[in-house]
């Protein structure tokens, strides 16, 4: 038998009548015996949502033989024998509202139930109700939000519990110095997925021998504080070493997509990316993967690697978010110099302007081509490395001539800063993105 504690609430016609009858039939349910009701209490709704009348809350204490979900079941069961309809809309009025804060001294973390009740310490109509019942509530504080993991064997025994439980999982695989940009992957996973694994691994394979990788921001309070607010379950921030032990030596070789541009100017980059991304899908088997569509060629690579590879997963590229002024948000941003980070505006107003004289008409390529190359060399402190137009999806070459569409993508070098600032940006031709 297990002591299990379930917290009860109702706002919509008799209160006191639906608490009542869902107590006796508790008190009727083989398996189930009741020891105590806590005092009722009135209480404000808490949370977005329509304007609605006042909660009468407490907590049931009981003893269980049932498991989790057969209880969870029956809960559910008398909800709707109170006329509350499912499924659940949250922060909607509801006759009866009954859930498990606390089973035994278990952890689990399914879809349908997650105990401890995530945030029931915080709700004074939970955690008013579980101390005049005696329990010391501290000691049942659920782990912190989220939960930071730096060990692979954390980390796949926290995914093999989500996919026992049917949750869909949803990586943001990223190097940290989280930003705005990060943050609208985060909500893209939140919304589309049951949990939301964030991963932050400055990826050495990535960075050439004269690259960053040392210099590369770090801030993991910062990045932990951001997916707290983004509502991320786990942050996983492994040290090398769990990536990549002393013998690791094997990689994955990329192939059409990792050719020209960032392919072209970073040897063996696209190299590192498909590894480390590879380990984690492999690690994490997530069934969903966000990514920032600034970094459009590694969403090729990434794609063509998940997909040769036979990894489960479905990518998910996610619009460029933007300063007010354009400029597309990196993580290197923070390096710029004030005249490079003024300058640094030139990128997108490059790309603004050859992607308007598309949709004035002009097909041709390399006049396309010509007009951001124009625009870059108004300003003497944007050293460009590459201005392309490639095939969307697969960002193959296209020939010159006219185009139907296509992205243009540029890179760029500003360095007056402490050290270089190399930057990317793009935008589809044929997408209407917002200037
Ligand atoms: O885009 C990034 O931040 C990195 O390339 C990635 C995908 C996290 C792999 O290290």
């Amino acid at each position: 038998m297990e002591l299990v504690y379930v917290a009860f609430g109702s706002n919509v016609g008799d209160r006191k009548a639906h608490v009542e009858a869902s107590l006796d039939c508790l008190r009727n349910t083989p398996g189930i015996s009741v020891l105590r009701v806590s005092g009722m209490i009135e209480t404000d709704f808490v949370g977005a949502g329509p304007e609605q009348e006042r909660f009468l809350n407490g907590v049931v204490e009981l003893k269980t033989s049932l498991t989790p979900m057969a209880l969870l079941c029956v809960l559910q069961a008398l909800e709707a024998a109170a006329g509350r309809k499912f499924p659940h809309e949250t922060n909607q009025p509801r006759e009866l509202d009954l859930d498990i804060i606390l089973f035994g001294s278990r952890t689990i973390d399914t879809r349908e139930l997650v105990v401890p009740h995530p945030r029931y310490h915080e709700r004074e109509f939970v955690a008013g109700p579980m101390r005049e019942l005696g329990v010391d509530v501290d000691v049942w504080v659920p782990k912190s939000s989220p939960l930071v993991i730096d060990s692979v064997e954390m980390l796949t025994a926290k995914v093999a519990e989500w996919l026992a439980g049917d949750c869909l999982v949803g990586l943001v695989p990223t190097m940290g110095s989280l930003h705005e940009g990060h943050k609208s992957l985060m909500r893209a996973a939140r919304e589309q997925c049951d949990r939301v694994l964030v991963t932050v691994f400055v990826n050495p394979l990535q960075f050439g021998p004269t690259e960053d990788f040392s210099a590369y921001p770090r801030d993991l309070a910062a990045d932990t504080a951001l997916c707290r607010d983004a509502g991320v379950d786990v942050l996983f921030a492994p040290a090398l070493g769990q990536m990549f032990d002393e013998q690791f030596s094997s990689y994955v070789a990329v192939g059409s997509e990792a050719e020209g541009m960032e392919g072209s100017v970073r040897a063996g980059h696209f190299q590192g990316v498909a590894t480390v991304v590879a380990r984690l899908f492999a690690m994490a088997r997530p069934h969903r993967a966000y990514f920032g569509e600034k970094d459009a060629q590694q969403i090729a690579v990434v794609r063509r690697m998940a997909s040769d590879l036979g990894f489960p997963v479905r990518v998910e590229p996610c619009a460029i978010v933007r300063e007010s002024d354009g400029l597309a948000l990196s993580s290197r941003n923070v390096y710029l110099s004030k005249n490079d980070r003024q300058a640094s505006t030139v990128l997108y107003r490059a790309l603004c302007s050859a992607r308007e004289q598309f949709r004035r008409g002009t097909r041709d390529r390399d006049q396309l081509l010509g007009r951001v190359r124009a625009v870059l060399a108004t300003e003497p402190r944007c050293r460009p490395d590459y201005v392309e137009l490639r095939r969307e999806g697969d960002f193959s070459e296209l020939p010159p001539g006219n185009v139907v569409g296509g992205r243009l993508l540029v890179a760029a070098k500003f360095v007056d800063g402490d050290r270089p600032v190399r930057l990317l940006d793009n935008v589809s031709l044929a997408k209407g993105e917002a200037q």
